[in-house]
């Protein structure tokens, strides 16, 4: 069955407050329009068609993908007239109309929209609301079916009392909606082509016109300003949460976990409170993630903790390790099984092999760590020389003292010690004691400076 998708986005979006595209703006950290095309695609449409007007350039060049096809309304005259302009992009089948600012429309939903209805009807998704002020109204005749759409600003007393409202999203049969689109016309007080308009021309023709409730809350509101955007984003993150706990995530507090991509959770998963998500995420068995965390792109294995305040991306950590408090690891550390990273320790671009330790104070940078390693408090790779990035290669069993300063290029053998606040700037032989520093020397005859008398 041939199935077009069209998605209005031409509107200016005054309300915004804001240059960006209304469209553009971000919902779990995805654009708006983005939410809408990823839901029109799994209904795998013969074609998608997104119409732009304000900011078309802008929105084109943020979906690039090949499978869009563009189209432009010069002037926003409505969404009769804005539907019209994907017409010669469309052929035979049917029609579904969905709109870049309504973000959390629901495949199911839309399906049955699509499955409940023969070829040759109209369907419609409508919703009851407690304050139905500016949409479209739903008007009924005596045995409950459909009769047209009155838009709010058209509408008499008593049709504005109705509290069933039209949601927009429609879907029609390609030949009929043509003609209908070309007998719309503009004599109304917004002097605008109205797509609700036909629906009645439907009913005149004695096609019936099926009407569809949404199952869950916020799935067919838009956005027009900050405000609805906050509140949707808050109503998508309660139900990200709760299909995590349906899935057995402990969370501490559903109401405070934000998840801005795709988080995968194995079983016994523990979050505390204000974890941050963002891309993709995956959490081993056991995986138990402290308070006020931020984690990107990344891969915990199972059994390890990761403690309060720390901020991980592009990074991979093995089983049973122990992440800070207050650390924090870059794109490309990949840490192995039981290794201990704690508390303001950075990482960046750099193995750490098994069992090795970074307890505190730390910068590790384009190394390599061997397996069991302790590295002391206040090393640093010295890895950038204003210029180029160079290797610290740091065998197995190593013991780093604190304060040791690693110049790259350098090589540490396997269970070598360094001595405390060395600069290493040479390769250092496995097996042996190796210390750099100054003899160590004391005044006897030194007098602690006094304050100067103020006369
Ligand atoms: C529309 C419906 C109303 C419905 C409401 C649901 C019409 C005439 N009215 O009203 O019955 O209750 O949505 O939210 O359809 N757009 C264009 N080009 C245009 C005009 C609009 O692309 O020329 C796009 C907008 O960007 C937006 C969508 O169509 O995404 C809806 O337009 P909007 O002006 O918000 O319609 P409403 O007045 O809210
Ligand atoms: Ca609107």
């Amino acid at each position: 069955m041939t199935l077009h998708i069209v998605i209005l986005a031409a509107g200016l979006g005054t309300r915004m407050v804001s240059t960006l595209p209304k469209v553009l703006h971000l919902l779990a950290g995805k654009p708006l329009l983005q939410h809408v095309i990823d839901t029109a695609r799994s209904l795998q449409p013969t074609k998608l068609i997104v119409v732009g007007g304000h900011g078309n350039e802008k929105l084109k060049a943020a979906f690039p993908d090949p499978d869009i096809v563009w189209v432009y309304q010069a002037t926003q005259c409505g969404t009769g007239d804005a539907v019209k302009c994907a017409l010669p992009e469309i052929n035979g089948g049917r029609v579904l109309v969905l709109y870049g600012d309504v973000p959390l429309i629901t495949i199911s939903v839309l399906n049955e929209l699509i499955q409940k209805t023969q070829q040759d009807k109209v369907a419609l998704l409508t919703d009851k609301v407690e304050d139905p002020t500016g949409y479209g109204r739903i008007t009924r005749d005596t045995q409950g079916k459909f009769k047209a759409i009155v838009e709010h600003k058209v509408a008499d007393d008593a049709v504005r009392q109705i509290k069933e409202i039209n949601t927009g999203i429609a879907i029609f049969p390609t030949n009929k909606l043509k003609t209908w689109l070309d007998a719309l016309n503009d004599d109304n007080a917004q002097k605008e082509y109205y797509l609700t308009d036909v629906f009645a021309m439907a009913v005149s023709e004695g096609i019936d016109v099926v009407t569809l409730s949404p199952s869950f809350v916020g799935e067919v509101e838009g956005i027009n300003n900050k405000q609805q955007l906050a509140k949707l984003e808050r109503l998508y993150q309660q139900r990200q949460a709760e299909q995590l706990l349906l899935a057995g995530v402990t969370l501490m507090d559903p109401a405070r976990i934000d998840i801005r991509g795709k988080l995968v959770c194995e079983q016994e998963v523990v979050i505390d409170v204000n974890v941050i998500f963002e891309g993709q995420v995956k959490l081993g068995r056991g995986v138990r993630i402290g308070p006020h965390c931020v984690l990107k792109n990344v891969e915990i294995a199972a059994g390890t903790e990761i403690a309060a305040f720390s901020h991980l991306e592009g990074a991979q950590v093995g089983e049973n390790s122990r992440i800070g408090p207050f650390a924090r690891l870059r794109p490309e550390a990949i840490l192995a099984d039981n290794v201990h990273v704690g508390n303001f320790v950075e990482i960046k671009k750099s193995t750490v092999k098994t069992g090795a330790k970074i307890n505190h104070l730390t910068y590790i940078g384009d190394a390599r760590i061997g397996e069991k390693t302790n590295i002391g408090a206040g090393t640093v790779t010295c890895n950038y020389d204003g210029v180029n990035k160079s290797t610290t290669d740091i065998g197995a069993n190593v013991f780093i003292g604190s304060g040791s300063m690693l110049v790259a290029p350098v090589h540490i053998g396997d269970g070598a010690t360094i001595g405390a606040g060395s600069t290493i700037r040479r390769d250092v032989p496995a097996g042996k004691l190796t210390l750099t520093g100054s003899k160590q020397i004391t005044i006897e005859d030194w007098v602690r400076p006094s304050k100067k008398s103020q006369k």
